[in-house]
């Protein structure tokens, strides 16, 4: 444990009660700490290191572009590192002539996307259009509109009268359905769910549905039937809502596609990224949507109305610029997904353990939910912490897991990510099982 323990130290952390190892450095697929003890990074932080620690390549871009200059103001000038990162970034989009908008974290981008379709609505003459629909559970992040968005109660429960209101309907989360009905037979209730609440609120109110395309750490890795998505497509085009993809976990290679989107064929309008643009290198996150939405603003002589200080920072548009061609480069999005189908497949034989309640998740994006009683699927109380001690005892064994609480109930709920870095090789498929299976046991034991 760290010597710089709260409240010893200077650091406010989020987790006052408990120190944090302290790492040194970080290569390829491990991280270090002080006393040398080596964790394998089986969560690549939070879903965010997709090329790997340490890679020079990225590092060099980076002081290369600091050395000519770090920082502009995006309001003043334009610099190649953004212009060349959007044009890589729109390759990738799923519909032409994408423009993109690059700001620091996912919360602030989810926010500007929030801007951007009711700025657009108000262009549109629909100035009634200020409501938005997400879905519990959800997490689109920790600023009070995207927290707002989210269904995580132990993090709003204190700021809850601060919150950017939003109407929920429930999550295509079939482990837990909350009908306790089960695909196909149950219709997709999930995503008609959504047509009922454009109607019960006036469609001429909803500005926008903002949707997880293959849940994060809410829903761990909980991928949607095949038809959810082309469901909620049509349902936004009949009702004149737009359709938000936040790709803040799930974009740039991690489900082992460019976009989670890719896998249902779904044309959102707008999408958020963040995380994996840069591997983590630097804070970035991205805003991107069809020309057709900004050319409105363009023709009535406006402005986007959003930006920020650090917005296209030239440095950190520089190291996802050569994060981006790394990826393309050792092709590993497409590792990604074949590695991913291996780790899925390893991971599945600890279903035969009590605790393990169901393990899913597509690409580098794996959940795996613990429960106390397998055949009703009954979370343990959330007094027995059972998640914060399988990931001590992970990390103890040099293991680095990604924990979620209260997805059963709001409350109660626990379930680990594994995402580790898209560089992974078969032996460390093998040892990530083992470590995840010695912890099992051990908690059990005890
Ligand atoms: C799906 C999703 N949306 C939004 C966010 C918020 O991103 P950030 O923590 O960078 O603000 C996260 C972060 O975990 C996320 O997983």
């Amino acid at each position: 444990m760290s010597q710089y323990q709260y409240p010893k130290g200077n650091v406010l952390y989020r987790n006052l009660q408990h120190a944090l190892p302290l790492i040194k450095y970080g290569r390829g697929a491990y991280l270090y700490d002080l006393k040398g003890k080596k964790y394998l990074d089986g969560s690549g932080g939070a879903a965010v290191v997709n090329i790997g620690h340490g890679v020079r390549e990225v590092v060099e871009a980076m002081s290369g572009q600091a050395g000519k200059v770090a920082y502009l103001s995006g309001l003043q000038f334009t610099h190649f590192p953004v212009e060349k990162l959007a044009e890589q970034v729109a390759e990738f989009l799923p519909f032409p002539e994408g423009k993109v908008c690059f700001l620091t974290s996912g919360s602030e981008a989810v926010e500007a996307a929030l801007k951007l379709a009711r700025q657009y609505w108000v262009e549109m003459g629909k100035t009634g259009k200020d409501r938005f629909i997400s879905r519990k559970p959800s997490y689109h992040g920790n600023t009070l509109a995207a927290l707002g968005l989210s269904a995580r109660k132990h993090y709003q429960e204190a700021f809850r009268p601060m919150l950017l209101k939003s109407s929920k309907i429930h999550a295509p989360y079939c482990y837990r359905c909350p009908w306790e009905k089960s695909y196909p037979t149950c219709q997709m209730k999930c995503a008609y769910e959504l047509e009922e609440e454009i109607q019960r609120l006036g469609k001429d109110k909803v500005a926008a549905f903002i949707t997880e395309v293959i849940g994060g750490s809410s829903t761990g890795a909980s991928v949607p039937p095949a038809e959810y998505l082309q469901i909620v497509r049509k349902i936004c085009n009949k009702n004149d809502v737009l359709l938000i993809a936040d790709e803040i976990m799930t974009g740039v290679g991690r489900t082992g596609k460019w976009l989670a989107c890719d896998h249902f064929d779904l044309v959102p309008d707008i999408i958020v990224m963040g995380k994996g643009l840069t591997s983590g290198y630097v804070p970035l996150s991205a805003v991107a949507t069809k020309k057709g939405l900004t050319d409105i603003l363009f023709k009535r002589g406006k402005s986007f109305l959003h930006h920020q200080t650090f917005a296209h920072h030239p440095v950190a548009c520089a190291a996802a610029v050569a994060t981006l061609n790394r990826l393309r480069k050792n092709s590993l999005v497409q590792y990604c997904a074949r590695i991913g189908d291996v780790l899925q497949k390893k991971l599945n034989s600890l279903r035969s353990h009590p605790r393990v309640g169901d393990v899913r998740g597509r690409g580098l994006l794996i959940g795996i939910e613990f429960v106390k009683d397998q055949k009703k699927k009954k979370p343990f109380p959330r007094a027995q912490k059972y998640v914060e001690r399988f990931v001590a005892s992970a990390l103890e064994k040099g293991l680095i897991l990604w924990p979620n609480i209260g997805h059963a109930d709001g409350t109660n709920g626990d379930l680990v990510l594994v995402a580790p870095p898209f560089i992974i090789t078969d032996r460390e498929v093998s040892l990530i099982e083992e470590k995840l299976a010695a912890v099992l046991t051990e908690i059990e034991e005890a």
